[in-house]
Order: structure tokens, then sequence, then C-alpha cells
């Protein structure tokens, strides 16, 4: 059988994660497992933005670990990675920094406007956090990924990534590395419960997968509406409208959606009303997570087992991708011996 093609896809430990993450991302990893071997990477060197609170990162990793387990991520087979277990991504950075350029991840605009937001919150951004998305590049290049699956906001990094690896090889004549394509699949960018562009924890307009069916009733029921729709006879607006998003992303019943949508519009149907059949989809969604999740969190060592399983296989292809690459760069010197003295 021929060898599968490699994915290689990231998050940051920095919080549980919630229903932004699944719809934008978790899902179609689920979708690409078997037809890829997946590193999936907890980028634990990714948080000089959290140095402040190293604590909650640290509670984070195994998070992020059981989210994973509760979403159906199989780490039989694919590999849970935590960035700083492969401190070989240290040096990959470092190396491959010679062949990014100042200029393009200047004007890298994720890179950018994350840039001008943390200026304003914070008194001094670290070098840690310019640096990201070389980190990132090494991430991605030292599985030798093929394939990188990430929200839209992450293509300025996996066009560098292309960009490095392409200059890598041209300079060192060696075919070190495949060049990665993104992934952007079908994938839902979803608002928060307060209707604000984005999901976020620091926003607190979240529902977090490992939400029990209380909370999630709560705060579905707390979510924005049209705020215009003040009667149930009020013709209602569903465009913009958060439950109606939600509807579209979780409920897998488009006709009965569609109905709702044609009859809120005209008036008579009622917030909660549409709100009960949401929770029933979140739920329904929910469900077989929260029973992998008990699965787990009464055996922590399968988590452990997990990690550790993964950081091993991340290892193993880490050690394989540096030798090539020191070999590329000549920096194998005891190999080579003293070269004869220039004439
Ligand atoms: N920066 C990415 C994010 O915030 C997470 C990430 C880290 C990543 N390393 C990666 C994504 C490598 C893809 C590939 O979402």
């Amino acid at each position: 059988m021929a060898e599968r093609k490699r994915i290689l896809t990231g998050i940051r430990p920095t919080g549980s994660l919630h229903l932004g993450h699944y719809a934008g991302a978790l899902k179609q990893w689920v979708e690409l497992q078997d037809d890829y071997e997946c590193f999936f990477l907890i980028a634990d060197y990714q948080v000089s933005d959290y140095v402040d609170d190293i604590d909650h990162v640290r509670r984070s990793v195994w998070e992020v670990a059981l989210d994973w387990l509760a979403v159906g991520l199989d780490p039989q087979h694919g590999h849970y990675v935590i960035e700083s277990q492969v401190p070989q991504h240290a040096e990959l950075s470092v190396l491959l920094s010679w062949y990014l350029p100042l200029g393009p991840l200047r004007k890298n605009p994720t890179l950018k406007s994350e840039m001008e937001d943390l200026e304003r919150t914070r008194k001094s951004v670290p070098v840690g956090f310019f640096i990201y998305p070389l980190m990132q590049i090494a991430n991605i290049l030292m599985p030798r990924a093929h394939l990188v699956p990430v929200g839209d906001d992450q293509l300025p990094h996996i066009e560098l990534t292309r960009d490095v690896a392409e200059r890598f090889n041209r300079e060192t004549g060696v075919d070190v590395f495949p060049l990665p394509e993104a992934r952007l699949g079908k994938v839902t960018r979803l608002v928060g419960l307060d209707g604000d562009a984005k999901m976020s924890k620091s926003k607190g307009n979240t529902i977090n997968l490992k939400d029990d069916a209380e909370t999630v009733r709560r705060k579905v029921m707390s979510m924005f509406t049209d705020p215009n729709h003040l009667r149930k006879e009020d013709p209602g607006r569903v465009e913009g409208n958060p439950v109606f998003m939600y509807h579209d992303a979780f409920n897998p019943d488009v006709d009965d959606v569609a109905n709702m949508k044609e009859h809120y519009q005209r008036g008579g149907l009622g917030d909660v009303e549409v709100k009960k059949k949401l929770i029933v989809a979140i739920d329904n969604l929910l469900d077989p997570m929260r029973e992998r999740r008990a699965h787990y969190e009464a055996r922590p060592k399968l988590v452990q087992e997990a990690l550790e399983a993964g950081c091993k296989a991340g290892n193993a292809a880490a050690d394989a991708t540096i030798d090539d690459v020191r070999r590329a760069l000549k920096l194998d010197y005891f190999d080579r011996g003293m070269p004869a003295a220039e004439k």
C-alpha cells in the first residue's frame, strides 16, 4: 500500500474548545483522519501572550487532549503531539529562519492585525509573538506535511510555509520538504452567542464542548436574536440572527430549519420555540462527545497514553527530518570530517 499523505494541524492550548472550534476545524479533522496520517499539534510554544498564566496553559494542554478524544479524533490513528515535547521544533525554527525574509513576515496580514491588537492591550509585544508564524512553519514542515486544514485566517502562514520550503529545497539542492497545501474545506465561521463576529473565550460568548445540558439550555436561552422581534406575531429577521446561524451549522433537519425561517419571517413564530429546537440540535451533537469524555475522564491514564504515544511519533518524524536538514545544510560536521585546507 502506498504511504498515506500527511496532515499537520494545530491548536494553541489556551482553554477548552468550543462549538466555534468544532464548526471551524475539528469537524473537518475528524472527517479527514481516515485518509491521511494526521499529526494533531498542541502548540505550547505559541503562548508568548500567556506567560503570566502558565498554569492555565498547562491545564489547557490536557483539556485540549480531552476535547479531541471527546470529538472522536482517534489517537490510534493520528498522533497527538505536544510541541514542546518535540524540542526539535526549536532547532528547525532557527534553521528555517534563514529562509524567511523579514519583509513578507512583517506584511503577513494575520500577524499584523494580531500584533496591533496586542500593542493596544499590552505594554510590549514579545519577539516570541512576532516569530510565531516561523514556529508554525517549522510545525508544518517537521512531519513534512502535504496538507494543512485550517481556517482562512491561517492562509498567510501557509503561503509563507510554501515559500520557505521552496527556498530551502532550491538553495540546498536537496528536496527535503514537500510544498504543503492549505485546505479550507467546508467550514463555518461561527458568531458568538451575543452576535459578535467571533465566538471566543475571552468574550465569554461560547458554548463549550464540555458544557452540560443545563448549561447549553441556559446559554441558548440567553442568545441574541433579532432585537426588533419583540412580539411573536411580528415578522423577524433571519439573516444575521445568531440563532438561525446556529441552526444552519448544527441542525441536520434542513427542511425544518427552512420552515422555521419562513415562519419566523412571516411572523407568528416565537424565539423561545426556535431556541428550544436549537437546544435539541446542539445536545444531539454533544451527547456522544459527553459520553466519550466521561469515559476518558474516568481513565486519565488513557489520556496520558494518547499524548505520550503521539509525542513519540512526533519525535520519530522530527529525528528523520532534522537529520536530512542537517545534512542538507552540511551541519553533520563529524560525519564529513575536516575538509581539505582551502588553497
Ligand atoms: N496558530 C494556529 C491558530 O491559532 C495554531 C497552530 C499552531 C497551527 N501551529 C500550527 C495551525 C500549525 C496549523 C499548523 O489557530
